[in-house]
């Protein structure tokens, strides 16, 4: 088994293993890690025509099939495996009055409750609560959906930094951009993918364009909890925050917070809008991350640290792809961190310290 070792004190620190990166096995154990953990899966406009909404949770990791239902303004996430023998009960989003299992027939109310079931008059103790489907935990925050597999903590204590800073925002105002959001792909460790989030250390080198936006000097990073949140501040006061008075950041330029929650999800919110990253693990050295849009300031769009995302994206693809090579050689193992510009991937693998057994 492996053993991660990171130093509380980032001056003393090595970074993580870098077997952590590609071995197969430690990928497997991260299955337990990713169970306790809260996803974001979408918003409630999901379900603002169709009253089912079909999704497998993590793919390549967790694989749970779960289906998003409502009933009037109750919002439910459930399993979406048949309680008779296991197929998957619902195919697509759809307006429906009751979920049909396509093997035997089964029915369940879109609760979840179980409601038909042809050819079983004389099963005895039937139906019973078991018989419907399990109710996944849920929990909204604005509009934004997030569930979790094996609940360890209130998605309060996970999003409470973020909800606190950023609670002045309209989120729930913003618009889902469906047209705007799209999956990238990349041949490395989701780890590694998120290592790189966590520092503006590179972008000097490889995001040449994002840096004229940015006051490098000025760059912030802090660890807080299961959070990471780093703050852009721009070199003139030009497409920045206007905040409201008695913000803590007010007076400030500020042109991005990127809020990293642990362990694998990117909520960056700009002056346009919000732009949220769920890095997917699909395998020990593929990963893919799907990009949602919703936007606040279309006037805003396409200006400022948060104007081409898209270029930005490729560069950091390219750049983790490269190390993916590099952390699989024999002769590198671990490295070490700089105080002043690796505090969020310094926490971030402390993290994986704490909750990766
Ligand atoms: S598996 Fe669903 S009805 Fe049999
Ligand atoms: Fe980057």
């Amino acid at each position: 088994m492996m053993k991660i070792d990171i130093d509380k004190d980032i001056r003393k620190a090595k970074t993580i293993p870098s077997k952590f990166y590609h071995n197969k096995k430690v990928y497997e154990k991260l299955k337990e890690l990713f169970n306790k953990s809260w996803q974001f899966i979408g918003n409630t406009d999901f379900l603002e025509y169709n009253n089912v909404s079909p999704d497998i949770l993590l793919e390549g990791m967790l694989d749970e099939p779960y289906v998003l239902t409502k009933t009037g303004k109750n919002i439910k996430c459930l399993s979406n495996v048949c309680t008779h023998r296991g197929n998957i009960v619902c195919e697509e989003a759809c307006k429906t009055n009751n979920l049909v299992c396509g093997y035997h027939g089964r029915q369940f109310e879109i609760d979840g409750k179980m409601k038909f079931m042809p050819e079983f008059d004389e099963v005895k103790n039937f139906p019973s609560k078991d018989d419907d489907l399990p109710e996944i935990s849920m929990e909204i925050w604005k509009n934004l959906i997030f569930v979790t597999n094996d609940k360890r903590c209130d998605l309060s204590e996970l999003i409470g930094p973020m909800a606190e800073r950023l609670d002045w925002m309209p989120v729930d105002e913003f618009e889902c951009k469906p047209e705007l959001s799209r999956t990238y792909k990349v041949n490395a460790n989701w780890a590694l993918y998120c290592d790189n989030y966590l520092e503006g250390f590179h972008i000097p080198y490889v995001h040449k364009d994002l840096n004229k936006e940015l006051e490098y000097d000025e760059y912030y990073t802090e660890g807080m909890d299961n959070t990471v949140l780093q703050i852009g501040v721009g070199k003139d006061d030009e497409t920045v925050f206007d905040l409201p008075k008695g913000h803590p950041d007010y007076g400030r330029n500020i042109v991005a917070y990127y809020f990293f929650l642990f362990p694998n999800m990117m909520f960056n919110f700009y002056p346009w809008g919000l732009s949220i990253n769920v890095v997917k693990p699909k395998s020990s050295e593929y990963t893919e991350i799907d990009y949602f849009t919703y936007v606040w300031k279309e006037e805003l769009m396409g200006k400022g640290a948060g104007g081409d995302l898209d270029k930005v994206e490729l560069e950091d693809g390219e750049i983790v792809e490269t190390v993916q090579k590099g952390v699989k050689s024999k002769a590198y193992d671990r490295g070490r961190y700089s105080p002043k510009r690796e505090i969020g991937v310094h926490h971030f693998h402390l993290l994986l310290q704490k909750y990766y057994k």
